[in-house]
């Protein structure tokens, strides 16, 4: 199995980083395909805390290559940031590439992210105004910039002198007070280029050779499949393609190389920005969740909206990704809930839904159906840590019951279960199936 892709199931924020970076033990590559620094993941090495947008989550891994491909859309000011942050903590930067064909975040994407927001009114999605929206946009309108551009002034210059002008006129129309100097972009954006000249590189090309010579690699979703431009709750998700299918197009490789897709499962629902949510919680088991979980935006620190865990949302994840196995992460959140609930199906006015709806009029009136099950306690640190030493047998009755359900509600087998931030957290159900 070499080529492996990693996604979340949900709206996001599923424990993605931790994961990857588990399974990126075993592999020589990591690859993000898609998304940009509007993700967040963040990932405990021993004690410390890393917080990552946009390197791919096997930078920490030193003898790993990371790659940045071209379904990413790069913020060159923000992963200049990132690379200065995690060289200073003492981690060297020797094994990164990035697509020559990636499209970059340019001042004006941010500025029109925020403007757009404003108009959009109920429609917003609550994006995290990092320009991802306008510079995917102009990707698709053929206005972008790659990052092959940065690295010739000719070039950049000539693409500036096209869009300046167009993007000063955007603003003047939306009113905004707003001059954009094409001497200042310039002169920071080739600034930029020249720092990550090094890094750049045929990616795809990379990639395929290195899945000739039988390398493991490993690709890395960011947001979650009901966040995909395609497939999720349009408009209010983002603006890539989130799902298995976008490793193919985001990283340039073809749809016979992959061999594996893993899909992770939070073990409850949250949300970060706007759209219907079914099995949303407004009282204190919602508060529960959010506090016992540490659900705050990785990016924007956000308060997530949470909720009970969703089948019909996991059930659309398994059929659009075609998961061979699932992870299921933060299942210790759920300690200390006497009844814990999930939602099987919808209920909307008399008629049963089972297929997650195209219709965000309809998902916002559809009654969540639930099953419930009991809960289990609090266990103290060293408690979790027998547990974890002796395996899945020695889980609570009632957290095993839990999984089960989930088992056996999508058809796919659970291969890991994380019980904590922390990498040795995880219990390996590899040796069970
Ligand atoms: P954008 O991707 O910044 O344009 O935001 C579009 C929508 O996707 C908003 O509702 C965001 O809150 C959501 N979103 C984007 N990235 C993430 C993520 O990494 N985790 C969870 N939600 C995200």
């Amino acid at each position: 199995m070499s080529a492996i892709v990693i996604v979340g199931t949900q709206w996001g924020d599923e424990g993605k980083g931790k994961i990857t970076d588990y399974y990126a033990e075993n592999a020589d590559y990591v690859v993000r395909f898609q998304g940009g620094n509007n993700a967040g993941h963040t990932i405990m090495v021993g004690d410390e805390t890393f917080k990552f947008h946009l390197l791919p989550s096997g930078i920490l891994r030193k003898e790993k290559k990371v790659v940045i491909g071209n379904g990413v859309v790069v913020d060159p000011i923000i992963l200049l940031k990132e690379l200065t942050e995690i060289k200073k903590r003492g981690f060297e930067i020797k094994n990164l590439s990035i697509s020559d064909r990636a499209n970059v975040i340019m001042p004006y994407h941010k500025i029109i992210d925020s403007i757009e927001e404003k108009l959009k009114k109920e429609f917003k999605a609550g994006t995290t105004k990092r320009g991802i929206g306008p510079c995917f946009s102009d990707k698709i309108a053929r206005f972008g910039v790659r990052m092959i551009d940065l690295l010739e002034k000719e070039t950049l210059e000539k693409k500036l002198d096209m869009l300046i002008p167009i993007k000063q006129k955007i603003l003047d129309i939306y009113g905004e007070n707003i001059n954009l100097s094409k001497k200042d972009i310039l002169e920071e954006y080739l600034a930029c280029g020249k720092k990550l000249r090094r890094y750049v590189t045929d990616t795809s090309l990379l990639i395929n050779n290195a899945l000739d010579e039988k390398k493991i690699v490993l690709f890395e979703g960011a947001q979650g499949t009901h966040l995909d431009i395609d497939h999720g709750i349009y408009p209010f998700g983002t603006s890539s393609n989130t799902i298995a299918g976008g490793a193919c197009i985001g990283a340039g490789i073809g749809p016979q190389r992959i061999d594996r897709v893993i899909g992770v499962v939070k073990a409850y629902t949250s949300r970060v920005g706007t759209g219907p949510f079914p099995t949303e919680l407004d009282d204190e088991r919602g508060e529960h969740l959010r506090d016992k979980g540490g659900e705050y935006g990785t990016t924007t620190g956000r308060p997530r909206r949470c909720g009970w865990l969703d089948m019909v949302m996991i059930r659309f994840a398994v059929r659009v990704n075609v998961l061979n196995a699932l992870v299921i992460t933060k299942i210790d959140v759920l300690s200390g809930l006497k009844k814990i609930k999930v939602c099987k199906e919808y209920e909307h006015k008399g008629r049963i839904i089972r297929d997650f709806p195209a219709d965000m009029n309809l998902l916002a009136n559809c009654k969540p159906i639930y099953d419930e099950l009991d809960g289990w306690g609090y266990y103290s640190k060293d408690e979790w840590e027998r547990m974890i030493k002796k395996g899945y047998e020695a889980l609570p009755e009632n957290m095993k019951r839990y999984i089960n359900y989930i088992q056996k509600a999508t058809g796919v087998e659970i291969e890991l279960i994380s019980v904590g931030p922390r990498r040795w957290e995880t219990i390996d159900m590899r040796s069970y199936h």
